[in-house]
């Protein structure tokens, strides 16, 4: 150190920094260490370099207090497989390295000896490994705990098999992970005493515009291509599956690192390992077949009236779902909007231009596999309920999407980081906020440890009046309010988290600083993703499919 300035050695060579901007550490605290509490001194750089030096040795976890954190190593690391459960059942933590058994051999020993439901929370960025994470965990669970001898149901098997399932339907490749979940989970595993009795999934939002959509170098959902990889020349004839879809032409197909063939062979399996009926099989195959035939529905477009040309994947459409015989009434449903005169009994139709026709069409695939996701959902907490009831004790393990900036982000974007928002919210409440209210109550010494409280971000987004999900409610009201009307009343906000950028930054952007970065969102389509709409004609048609699973969606469309 030399003045205000300081030196400093680097792997990259060295840096000459401004005192002020360098934290010192005591040698000591140098060396890698298991559990980063037991470090003098703790901020960022010195938990960055234990964590740093620790990945260079091949270890990937190291506890901080009560809580572990994990460094995705990209590859399968053998020694830290299931042979060490027993060891995690049976020793104790300080004669064991750091490892997510442990986190889950806590939770299972403090539901027994507390009797009291635990949860394991489990957050990161985009492509942090939470989801792996999460598999590790309920595979420490399935083999660990204790089985009823008089159980006919494999209830661990049908755990373990309901990844390959919510993974196949609700993970995508994107950006920043070719296994990205889309969706948020909840996995709770019930427990009678020791042993499993079922478990119950709760799932929040799965992303819909992946389905019509997709960035450039992004995929649908994997299942997609699942189909087209793995089934037989026979099932292709049977679910009508062709080589060429317009839902799936706007990513990049190939993907080196999935096996889409060999994973195809996985979910096939989980649906029998889940107990599902060939019937139900063949129906969820119908309608995905069918949501891709929606797809190839080409418009052309004259006088600003749509019209289908070709109609062979209009009519595959509509002999997957059972409607055939009302083909002339989808047909007009998918180009027509209609209106009831006020005060006549008589019906017209309002022809759709091109492009409110894809918007109908694409509305519909949307809509058709989310309810098919949910369906899903529900169909597996069925299948894994056993012996569960409501008042089972628990373990819940949470898996969302992780935190995401890309170069476009959008109202999904918005969505996912305002979920980590408010689970970097609880966390602060749970570690920070509850401790240091604890330690004043009972007048124990403490050193208030400061730490990034993003309340007044989550105020911004969704708390006060005027925040922002407010705001997009209020425009979506109002008729005829656009993306630009919308942006102009965000811009408005005043609050410190809201960065209305310089004026030469492009019109239609906003940016938010988050807890972990800022992100500029563009505002196309907000409006129409927010209000997503489906043409109420389309509804009361499907209600008619064939498809009981189809026809359940819209059993209440009147
Ligand atoms: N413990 C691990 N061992 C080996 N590979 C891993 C591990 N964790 C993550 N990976 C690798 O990183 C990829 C991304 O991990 P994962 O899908 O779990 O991320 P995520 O945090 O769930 O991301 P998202 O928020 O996008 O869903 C995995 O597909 C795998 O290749
Ligand atoms: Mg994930």
């Amino acid at each position: 150190m030399e003045g205000a300035k300081c030196f400093v050695k680097t792997d990259a060579g060295d840096l000459i920094k401004d005192a002020k901007e360098v934290l010192s550490v005591h040698e000591k605290d140098l060396v890698s260490t298991d559990d980063m509490t037991k470090l003098d001194q703790l901020h960022e750089s010195i938990i960055l370099h234990n964590i740093r030096e620790r990945f260079k040795n091949g270890i990937i976890y190291t506890y901080i207090g009560p809580m572990l954190i994990s460094v995705n190593p990209y590859r399968e690391i053998a020694e830290l497989g299931v042979q060490l459960i027993p060891d995690f059942r049976t020793k104790e933590k300080e004669d064991l390295p750091p490892h997510l058994f442990y986190i889950a051999q806590r939770a299972y020993q403090n539901l027994l000896n507390f009797q009291k439901s635990q949860s394991v929370v489990i957050s990161g960025e985009s492509g942090s490994g939470k989801t792996e994470a999460t598999k590790i965990v309920l595979k420490f669970l399935t083999i660990a705990s204790e089985r009823s001898p008089t159980e006919d149901l494999d209830i661990a098997a049908m755990i373990i098999a309901t990844n390959p399932i919510l993974e196949a339907f609700g993970n995508a490749k994107t950006t920043r992970n070719d296994n990205s979940s889309r969706f948020g989970k909840f996995i709770k595993i019930c427990f009678d005493g020791p042993q499993i009795t079922g478990a119950m999934i709760d799932n929040y939002l799965l992303e819909k515009t992946r389905i019509v959509k997709q960035a450039a170098t992004e995929r649908n959902y994997h299942i997609f291509y699942q189909i087209i990889a793995g089934m037989t020349p026979e099932q292709k004839e049977k679910y009508k599956i062709v080589s060429d879809y317009y839902y799936l032409t706007n990513g990049l197909v190939d993907v080196p690192k999935i096996d889409d063939k060999k994973n195809w062979e996985e979910t096939v399996n989980a649906f029998k390992v889940l107990g599902f009926k060939d019937e139900e099989f063949d129906n969820v195959f119908y309608l995905l077949s069918a949501i891709l035939s929606l797809g190839n529905i080409k418009f052309s477009e004259e006088n600003d009236k749509a019209s289908i040309p070709d109609q062979s994947s209009l009519s595959t459409f509509c002999d997957l779902m059972g409607l055939s015989s009302t083909f002339g009434v989808v047909k007009q449903s998918l180009l027509a909007r209609k209106v009831r005169i006020a005060g006549r009994t008589s019906i017209s139709f309002v022809p759709l231009t091109l492009v409110q026709a894809e918007t109908n069409r694409d509305a519909l695939s949307k809509r058709l596999y989310f309810d098919l996701f949910n369906w899903l959902i529900s169909k597996l907490n069925t299948q894994l309920k056993g012996k569960s009831t409501e008042e089972s004790l628990f373990i819940g393990v949470l898996d969302i999407y992780g935190f995401e900036i890309f170069q476009h982000n959008s109202l999904e974007q918005f969505c996912i980081n305002y979920a980590n928002e408010r689970l970097h919210n609880q966390f602060n409440d749970h570690m920070f906020k509850a401790e240091q209210e604890e330690y004043t109550k009972e007048g124990v010494p403490w050193t208030n440890i400061e730490y990034n409280d993003n309340s007044r971000c989550i105020d911004l987004i969704e708390k006060s009046r005027n925040s922002i999900i407010n705001i997009i409610q209020e425009q979506c009201r109002v008729e005829g309010k656009t993306d630009k009307n919308l942006l102009e009343e965000i811009k408005k906000i005043r609050s410190p988290y809201l960065d209305l950028g310089h004026p030469s930054d492009p019109p239609d952007q906003f940016k938010i600083r988050h807890f972990a970065g800022t992100v500029i969102y563009s505002i196309e389509s907000w409006m129409e993703k927010n209000k997503d709409t489906l043409n109420v004609d389309l509804e009361v048609l499907l209600k008619k499919s064939t498809n009981p699973i189809v026809a359940s969606f819209f059993a209440d469309a009147a």
